[in-house]
């Protein structure tokens, strides 16, 4: 089996744009693939945190993916932190990276144009991104094109590692992923559901209770005639309620448009599908939540499972870099 690796930081709460655009993606992988799940925490130092805030995400992140469906017996999801041969293999990934390349990141320079304080690590970012996925062998890297940058300089050190010190790394892929929905905001459903301060009404938290749930789907906008028609361009409120709702049930959008007449009957039965969408997520998160011991097993698994593969990883790229052995 083809082997899977993706990493998500841990920054707050997951929303229904992240649950129906990529999640659902990962645990289908977990059956079809050998899927590596990482939770990059020392990624998320690269900007300002909160250490309470921060040990805070990445647990509840842990508990919201297993809820979701990620089954630690079917693959690997382990904590980046609870690795140490990430941070390891990180460096010698920087000492093969130019720091030109690292200067044309585009995400770097986003980045680093919106904080006052830019470290060092924001800077190697995609240093510890290519430890993270050449570390498993992988093959191939489903994720979204706003990481195509960063995948691309992964398959340039690894080659560039590879000619310099001889076969270690396998050379990954990006695939992007098969179209997840794309979920919009419902108050702006011209740009992506995210987790934005601005848009607190537009955007469905996967832990929100159902009363919240229906009145921000009960007010989101759609537009002043009354045809329910899947059209991005000219109907994008209605065809974001589509596509929410056809993703909730696994339907086609398209023709779900069909069995409507009014928006309120839409509205109300996209509420009725996200609610019963969320509940059993909802409920297994706070199972999960009562009994920290559990996770941390979970976790323990995970991360000697990802050891297990990343150790013998390292040892070769040390090895064949001319490190003397202890
Ligand atoms: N940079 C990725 C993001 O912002 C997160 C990430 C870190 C990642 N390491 C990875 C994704 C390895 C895929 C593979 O979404």
């Amino acid at each position: 089996m083809a082997r899977v690796f993706s990493g998500i930081q841990p920054s707050g709460e997951l929303h229904l744009g992240n649950l129906l655009g990529a999640l659902v993606n990962w645990v289908k992988h977990q059956e079809s693939h050998d899927a590596v799940y990482c939770i990059v925490d020392l990624h998320a130092l690269t900007l300002p945190k909160d250490p309470e805030e921060l040990r805070k995400n990445t647990l509840e992140l842990a508990q919201l993916l297993i809820a979701v469906g990620l089954d630690p017996q079917d693959c690997i999801l382990f904590i980046q932190s609870h690795v140490p041969e990430h941070s390891q293999l990180a460096w010698l990934m920087e000492c093969t990276v130019s720091f030109g390349e690292l200067n044309r990141m585009t995400a770097f320079k986003d980045k680093s144009g919106r904080n006052e304080f830019i470290s060092g690590g924001l800077f190697t970012y995609p240093a510890l991104q290519a430890a993270d996925i050449l570390l498993y062998d992988t093959d191939l890297v489903p994720v979204g094109d706003d990481q195509r940058q960063h995948i691309e300089i992964t398959r340039d050190i690894a080659e560039r590692f590879n000619t310099r010190f001889g076969d270690t790394f396998v050379v990954p892929e990006h695939v992007i992923p098969p179209a997840g929905a794309r979920i919009m905001d419902l108050q702006h459903p011209d740009r992506k559901m995210s987790k934005s301060e601005l848009s607190p009404t537009g955007t469905i938290g996967v832990l929100e209770p159902p009363d919240a749930i229906a009145r921000k789907i009960k007010r989101a906008v759609t537009d002043s005639d009354s045809e329910v028609r899947f059209d991005h361009v000219e109907k994008p409120g209605v065809s974001n309620l589509l596509s929410i709702l056809g993703a909730a049930t696994s339907t086609d959008p398209l023709s779900l448009a069909d069995s409507y007449e009014r928006y309120g009957d839409l509205k109300n039965d996209t509420v009725e599908a996200v609610i019963q969408l969320l509940e059993p997520i909802q409920q297994r998160f706070f199972e999960l939540q009562a009994d920290p011991g559990e996770t941390q097993r979970l976790l323990q698994l995970g991360a000697s499972k990802a050891q297990e593969i990343s150790s013998r990883t390292l040892a070769r790229a040390k090895e064949n870099s001319g490190l003397l052995q202890p």
